[in-house]
């Protein structure tokens, strides 16, 4: 398999926190990888590295062939690299389609065009875009949700919203930041049965970085695991889960929050589904 990302020796510190150091990966095409870990332990760090919204302190970064590691945001999802975030940022006052139509717009250059032609070229692309949306809307089951405001939203279709933004970019690498947090179970089902859809289906590569260790578990035959900035064990998922070392970080982070009484629901969930 053809390697799509490749990220050599990457580390980061903010003041005098390594939050990321000597940081490995690679993603073949086609892959579904796990990217999991205690709170704190450097997976959004990582995201943010490898998408352009932080340099690295040292370190590579190779996409589809090509040496991104300076390069900004906007050129890596032109190459075809898309996100999501941990928080939310959907524009609450735009609704469902506009919302999925602004993601569509970096890769079909609406607003360059607009700047650069105006009128008739203008109008041919944004029919383009909103055809690219509405495809997108239909394939990720949110169609009938296309003329709600954003912010009238469920939270899980809030985080699917998201999801359909990314897809109307039309990525091949698509980095998903904890999809499920906040979701129903029904809702996570649904979110499981799309990311599968999306890489069984569409070829699309996907790394997801989840605290609910079940549900990466299902859906992901590679892991990698984070621990304080560091890569504490990768391979199949099966054997990963295993290890002694992840064992002891989830155990660990278990008797934490109990201890703190209840805090963090979604990783004492995700330390008894996966160890
Ligand atoms: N912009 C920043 N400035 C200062 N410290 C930061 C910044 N971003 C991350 N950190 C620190 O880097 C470490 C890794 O944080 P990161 O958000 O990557 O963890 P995470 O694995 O995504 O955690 P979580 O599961 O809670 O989302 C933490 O100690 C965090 O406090
Ligand atoms: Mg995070």
């Amino acid at each position: 398999m053809t390697e799509l990302l490749v990220a050599r020796g990457l580390g980061i510190a903010f003041g005098g926190v390594v939050a990321l150091k000597d940081f490995d990966l690679a993603v073949a095409e086609g892959d579904l990888l796990g990217l999991i870990g205690p709170n704190g332990a450097g997976k959004t760090t990582a995201f943010n590295l490898l998408t352009g919204v932080l340099r690295p302190d040292r370190g590579t970064i190779h996409f589809a062939g090509r040496e991104i590691t300076r390069a900004r945001p906007e050129r890596r999802a032109l190459a075809g690299m898309t996100r999501t975030f941990q928080n939310i940022r959907l524009f609450d006052e735009l609704t469902v389609l506009q919302n999925v139509m602004a993601g569509a717009h970096g890769r079909h250059g609406a607003s360059t065009l607009a700047a650069v032609f105006g009128g008739p070229v203008l109008r041919r692309s944004e029919a383009l875009i909103r055809e690219k949306a509405e495809a997108v809307l239909a394939r990720t089951g949110l169609a009938e949700l296309a003329g709600q405001r954003a912010d009238a939203l469920s939270y899980g279709d809030r985080r699917r919203v998201e999801i359909a933004r990314a897809l109307a970019a039309e990525p091949r690498l698509l980095l998903l930041d904890e999809p499920a947090a906040g979701m129903n179970d029904r809702e996570k089902a649904a979110l499981s049965e799309l990311v599968t859809r999306l890489n069984a289906d569409d070829g699309l590569t996907i790394v997801l970085v989840e605290h609910n260790v079940r549900m990466v578990a299902s859906l992901c035959r590679r892991l990698v695991v984070l621990h304080e900035g560091s890569v504490l064990a990768e391979g199949a998922t099966e054997r990963v889960l295993r290890q002694p070392e992840v064992v002891g970080v989830y155990l660990g982070r278990r008797r934490d929050h109990e201890t703190r009484q209840g805090a963090g629901a979604d990783a004492s969930e995700g330390a008894g589904g996966g160890c």
